[in-house]
C-alpha cells in the first residue's frame, strides 16, 4: 500500500495492495482522463512532484522513467510510501 498526496487539493488517497492508483483516485472523486487502463496509451499520465514511482506502463522511455516526474496511475505504483501528485 502507498499514499497519494494531491498537491493542489491537499487531499490524501490511500492505495491498497491489489487496487490501482487510478481506481482509488476516481473513487475519491478525482477526475482523470483514462482510456486503455493497462498502461499502453499514456492518457492517464499524471505529474509526480515528489516520491518515486514504480513504473509498470509501456509508454515511457527509460529516460522518462528515470526522471521520476510522471507516472501512469492505471498500472504504476510507488517505491516510496508517498507520491505527491500535481492534482
Ligand atoms: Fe492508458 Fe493509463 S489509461 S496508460
Amino acid at each position: 500500500p502507498f499514499m497519494l498526496a494531491l498537491h493542489r487539493s491537499g487531499r490524501q488517497v490511500q492505495v491498497a495492495a491489489g487496487r490501482t492508483a487510478l481506481a482509488c483516485l476516481q473513487e475519491a472523486g478525482v477526475e482523470l482522463d483514462c482510456s486503455c487502463e493497462v498502461g499502453v496509451c499514456g492518457t492517464c499520465r499524471t505529474a509526480v512532484l515528489e516520491g518515486t514511482p514504480h513504473h509498470f506502463d509501456s509508454v515511457l522511455s527509460d529516460e522518462e522513467r528515470q526522471a521520476n516526474n510522471c507516472f501512469m496511475p492505471c498500472v504504476s505504483r510507488a517505491l516510496t510510501p508517498v507520491l505527491v501528485l500535481d492534482l
